[in-house]
Order: structure tokens, then sequence, then C-alpha cells
């Protein structure tokens, strides 16, 4: 028997909902395996604010850090729930493990499964065919735009003084001025970039061609944080002589994921940039509710669905779970090559089969992809998959 600490923090909205949906796939693998996952929910977030005025419990982030092998997070967001410095009630969690726990690159897969179709314009359509899109894209997680921010959640989980940048002025602007700055380091950059040339090793390249490929996606040609950002990519795409470089704005870039995704297959950029991009690439493997994330550093990470918390459609059941059993599979994986237990890593490929047949078969599939089916329903069918494949180990 193998076990393994996880604090699920089902946080906000759907994210409560998806998250027993992260858990099933859990408890599926327990009642198979010897794997044991001693789950520990902790309640978090903006509604638990509001409820509590915490945003989740003393000792709640000092377990994250010292305690759990892996972390679970729902989504933080909850309407009308803001601090009194203006600040997001329940940064403290996703921002303040962002920052608190190093969790320097948030890596999010992007790939389009068969039987996937897109919304656009409402309608649901076939734009990319699946083999498409096969991508990985690195967001850098703890400096750049973010950084005051994540600097002040991070200083509040750990019960530091708070950060506010310096006071400054601007030549040639009046009144009231509001600024963040946007501070992009050599190492930090250097860490995100060699952990995109690490991925690439893993991966069968681009689609288009086979063709192992790291994108370094900046502004270098106008920011200076982007010049030292692409600076360093050069210094550490230096080391690895098998893998092709190549080089965009990220203005351009979203032009080219949209027409030519099959171009892609490793994605290094900023934080901002990476936030924004990763949006218009979950479009690309048919929404939201596809995109699944792990915010990993040396020491720790946190799993979590890209979409949100979506509040519009909480309580209802609706949301799609594979977003949340897609992060469940990444933090397996990443389980796995950590404590050396190759067995969790082929656990994490037995779930990307349950999915891939489960969408293949296409007869339940939530609204986002044009079925009816419930969030429950996909991820006890999902989960059943697993336990026959399971089983039949
Ligand atoms: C994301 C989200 C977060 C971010 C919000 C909730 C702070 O949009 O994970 O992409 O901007 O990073
Ligand atoms: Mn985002």
């Amino acid at each position: 028997m193998s076990d393994h600490r996880i604090a699920i923090l089902p946080g906000d909205g759907t994210g409560r909902e998806v998250a027993v949906e992260a858990q099933r796939i859990l408890d599926t693998i327990e009642a198979h395996t010897n794997h044991g996952f001693e789950q520990n929910v902790i309640s978090c977030g903006g509604q638990h604010y509001l409820e509590t005025g915490e945003e989740w419990a003393e000792g709640s982030f000092e377990y994250c850090r010292d305690d759990a092998d892996a972390i679970f997070l729902g989504a933080i967001g909850h309407p009308g729930a803001i601090l009194e410095n203006g600040d997001l009630a329940g940064g403290s969690v996703i921002l303040g493990m962002r920052s608190g726990l190093d969790l320097y690159a948030n890596v999010r897969p992007i790939k389009l499964y068969e039987g996937v179709p897109h919304k656009v314009h409402g309608k649901f359509t076939q734009i990319w065919e699946p083999g498409m899109v096969d991508m990985t894209i690195l967001r850098e997680n703890t400096e750049g735009l973010y950084h005051s921010l994540l600097r002040r959640c991070a200083d509040r989980a750990l019960g530091r003084e708070l950060y506010e940048p310096p006071e400054m002025t601007f030549p040639g602007l009046d009144g009231e001025v509001a600024y963040d700055p946007r501070p992009i380091s050599a190492n930090g950059t250097e860490r995100l970039v060699r952990m995109g040339f690490e991925i690439a090793e893993t991966r069968n390249g681009a689609p288009a061609d086979g063709i192992k490929r790291v994108s370094c996606i900046d502004k270098s040609n106008v920011t200076r944080g982007c010049q030292l950002f692409r600076r360093t990519f050069d210094k550490v795409a230096a080391n690895y002589p098998g893998t092709e470089c190549d080089y965009g704005y990220i203005d351009a870039f979203m032009q080219w994921i949209t027409r030519n995704p099959e171009h892609y297959d490793v994605v290094v950029s900023s934080n901002l940039f990476g936030d924004i991009a990763t949006d218009l690439g979950a479009v690309l493997q048919g929404g939201m509710g596809m995109a699944a994330s792990g915010n990993i550093g040396d020491e720790h990470a946190f799993f979590e669905p890209v979409h949100g918390s979506a509040p519009k459609h909480a309580g209802l059941n609706k949301v799609n779970p594979i977003a949340s059993i897609n992060s469940i599979q990444m933090m397996l994986e990443w389980l796995g090559r950590r404590k050396g237990v190759d067995e969790l890593v082929s656990i994490a490929g037995l779930i990307d089969d349950s999915v891939t047949d489960h969408l293949k078969d296409g007869t339940a599939l939530t609204y986002d992809l044009g079925g009816d089916a419930s969030c429950s329903f996909v991820g006890e069918s999902i989960a059943n998959r697993l336990s026959t494949k399971l089983s039949e180990l």
C-alpha cells in the first residue's frame, strides 16, 4: 500500500462540483490498486471569506506546504468577495500558493480529443481536426504583471507584512495614476524555459512535422522585460541542440495558434501573456471545460481546471468535469515522477484513455460540448471506464 496525502481545495462556485469528480477518480484508483489517497478537504475561497472572514482556516497554507504530497484546487472567485484593500478574496489560496510555494511554471496542455466540437458563433462545428492541436503552454507563474498581487497574497498566507510597490511619478502623466510593475527576472525565466525544454523531450514534437520545438512568445520588440526573457531563452536553448527554437510576438501568436495550431509543440511565455493565450488555447481544445493545468515548482505543485468558478453555472450540476479529471491526470503523472512510482504514471495514462474513450463514444457530453449530460454523470461514466481498465491490469 502506498499512501499519498492530497489536499482538496474545492473553493468557489462550480469548483465545488468538479472537485467531487476529481475525488471520484482518486477513489476509483484507490479501490483497484495499492495506492491510497488520504484526501483532506479544505474549505476556502471568496464564499468561505464572506461566511467566515477568512480566506481559509489558519494552518491551511502550512498543511499544503508541509504535509500534502499534492494539491487539487477547484476554483477561486465569488461575486462580491473582495478584501478591504481591493484584492481578490481567495487570492491567498490560488495566488498565495503560486508565489508562496514557488510554483514557477503554470503548465497548460492544449490537446483536442476526437469527438470534441468547437462552439464558435453559438454553433458547434469542427474547426480544427483532432491531431492538429497538441501543444503545452508554460506560463511563468510567480512574477510579471502579477508580481505585486502574488507577493501580497503570499504575504497574507505566510503572515508577513503586505508588500506595496513604491510610489512613483511618471513624466507626462498628471492626476491619479495607478501602475503595476512588471518585473521579469533572468532566474525566473531560466527555470521556466528549462522546464519547457525538459517537457519537449518527453513529447512527440509538433503535430505538423513531428519536430521537437519550443516557442518563445513575448513582446521583445516593445518591452525590456521581454528582451531579457528572450535573451534568457536563447541561453537555456543552447543546452538543448536537438530541439528547434521558435520565436513570436504575443499579438501575432494569437493569430498563428488559431490558424496553424499544428506548428506548436511547447510554448513558453510570461505571466499575463500566458494567462491570455491559454484562454484562446482552450477554444482550440473545445472550451474551458477541457482545459487542465498544473502549477509546478521544484518542491510542490497544485493542479486545477483553468475554467474558474463560473458563478452563473454554480449549483446546477452542469459544467464539464473533464478539465478537473485531466488535472488529476497531471497530478498523478507529476507525483509518480517525483516519487519514482512508475505505476502512477501508467495510471495517469489510463485516465487519459478513459477520457479519450468517453469523448469518442460521444453519447454523454456536457452542455459546453453540445450535449445535455450532467457533471456528475460524465464524471461517473469516466470513472467507470477507468474502473474497468484498472481491474484489467
Ligand atoms: C487563471 C485565472 C487566475 C489568473 C485568476 C483567477 C487570478 O484567470 O488561473 O488563469 O489570472 O491567473
Ligand atoms: Mn486566466
